[in-house]
């Protein structure tokens, strides 16, 4: 494959988190539900993995109550949009969508348009002002009164409810697995975040971060088990802070005691996480990884720039000496763990020599994967309130472009080492390229691509290596 191939076809993966890639999915039931009341919802997501879980507990919520999930806009009686702020261009996609649906709007008057989540809470009853399609607006930790919601803007007034807590864990709401493949699942742990990076929208969106109770997250993850899923990832903003005290004992759990009791309900379960936070992941969690094989080596450990002087403005709470340390303690520790980070070019102030700690920093980790960003400035947050958005546009692009290249060598290297290697795959879906194949994800996170033969979604199949791209790896099933 030329050089240009293989940075398109990165191109594809990198930059391209849930929010982007995912974009305008419409979620498909693992079982459609008929509404008990006529009505049908239809629900769209943008953003991180932790909006698409909440769009899973909405529809719980609206199921209980009777309501019944559309495949289809244009006929649905609500139109829900779980929205994501975190860049200005994840912002507008909302936009623009909200354009498609008013042209529904102006055919059936009755339908009712929702916002929910991030986008939600940032501009509160602002977004009634400006998007005059919208009847609905409710925050992150409203979900439960959005029946509530729904009966107000059906009665003609405009709803809003954007109230965030610092309790509400939705732990005991078992959520209804959308765009499923039935083998895969997210478990979200926590919500919020109290890091207050200053480039974040997330602490304002999502408010304070509060753990989830540890039983109610065992319960879920063994329902999973239950119903044949074999892999579960648990899900929060920083999954290393997990700190839940158990009332009736006063014990405290912590995130890699959350891990090893999740690890040990059934050794037939891969167990995933993310995000992890390079100031508080311990060795304990490492140690954690190590000892258990169904708990998967790979860390997405997002270092956001290179060089120490960026990271202190970034509010990041570690420097660059910090963060080598921790990838030397889980190369260490874990030795085949693949580690993956958030790299974001062109923060406040940052200069050519900035930019250069970055590279050098990956050419010492040499990350298996990245998502990479150009600095998007975000109202209200600290950057935002005391640093300029100085850099230009033109050198913000030629410095992701510069990350990208690096990245995609550094991933395809990582990729080649593992050729000629037979690996455990959790069988997930078809292949996109072709129904001859399959594909699934190896211990490291990686996409394997092999012949069908006679494997299903849900088995475990030793596939040898054969080749590989930056952006996958090919191979064959042996015994
Ligand atoms: N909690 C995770 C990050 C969640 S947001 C963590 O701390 O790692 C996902 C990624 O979006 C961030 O890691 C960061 O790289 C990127 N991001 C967040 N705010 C941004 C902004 N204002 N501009 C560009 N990228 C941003
Ligand atoms: Fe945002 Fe930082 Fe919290 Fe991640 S840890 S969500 S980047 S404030
Ligand atoms: Fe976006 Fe909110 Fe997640 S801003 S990244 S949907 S927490």
């Amino acid at each position: 494959m030329q050089e240009n191939e293989l940075i398109n076809e990165l191109k594809q993966h990198v930059n391209t988190p849930l929010e982007e890639a995912r974009q305008g999915e419409a979620l498909a039931l693992e079982q459609v539900v008929e509404a008990q009341n006529g009505r049908h919802f239809y629900i769209e997501s943008y953003g991180c993995q932790m909006n698409f879980n909440d769009s899973e507990i909405v529809a719980s919520i609206l199921q209980k109550e009777g309501y019944g999930l559309s495949k289809d806009y244009e006929s649905a009686d609500i139109i829900l949009l779980n929205t994501c702020s975190i860049r200005d261009k994840a912002e507008q996609r909302v936009r623009n969508r909200l354009k498609v649906i008013n042209q529904v709007k102006k055919k059936r008057p009755d339908a009712l348009v929702g916002i929910l989540g991030c986008m939600a809470e940032r501009l509160k009853t602002k977004l009634l002002e400006e998007e005059q399609v919208v009847d609905i607006v409710i925050g992150p930790d409203a979900y439960r009164d959005l029946p509530n919601l729904i009966t107000e803007a059906g009665g003609g007034q405009k709803a809003v409810n954007v109230l965030l807590s610092r309790e509400e864990t939705y732990g005991d709401i078992n959520p209804i697995r959308l765009d499923s493949n039935g083998v895969t699942a997210f478990v979200s742990i926590m919500r919020g975040c109290d890091n207050m990076c200053s480039f974040c929208v997330v602490p304002f969106t999502r408010g304070r971060e509060r753990s989830r109770n540890t039983f109610s997250i065992l319960a879920e993850v063994q329902n999973l088990i239950d119903r044949n899923y074999k892999e579960v990832t648990l899900l929060g903003q920083n999954v290393d802070s997990y700190k839940w005290t158990n009332p009736e004992t006063n014990e405290v759990v912590n995130f890699a005691q959350l891990l090893e009791m999740v690890a040990q309900l059934s050794p037939e379960l891969r167990v995933r996480f993310s995000t992890s936070h390079p100031k508080d992941i311990t060795n304990e969690v490492l140690h954690t990884i190590a000892k258990y094989e169904n708990i998967c080596n790979y860390i997405h450990l997002p270092v956001q720039a290179g060089g120490s002087r960026i990271l202190k403005k970034m509010n990041r709470t570690y420097d660059r000496e910090w963060y080598l340390e921790r990838v030397q303690a889980i190369r260490k520790i874990i030795p085949d763990c693949a580690i993956s980070s958030d790299i974001i070019a062109g923060f406040c102030s940052e200069t050519e020599a900035d930019h250069q700690e970055t590279l050098s920093l990956m050419e010492i980790v040499q990350y298996d994967m990245s998502y990479m960003f150009i600095y998007s400035e975000r109202p209200k947050t600290l950057a935002a309130r005391r640093y300029e958005d100085d850099v230009p546009e033109a050198t913000k692009k030629r410095r992701l472009q510069e990350i990208i290249a690096l990245q995609t060598q550094h991933a395809l290297m990582r990729n080649k080492a593992h050729v000629g290697k037979v690996y455990k795959v959790l069988v997930e879906k078809e292949s996109k390229r072709s129904s001859d194949d399959l594909c699934g994800r190896n211990d490291q996170n990686k996409m394997v691509i092999f012949p069908r033969g006679n494997h299903q979604p849900g088995d475990y199949v030793n596939v040898l290596i054969e080749s590989c791209t930056s952006a996958s790896l090919k191979g064959k099933v042996v015994d």
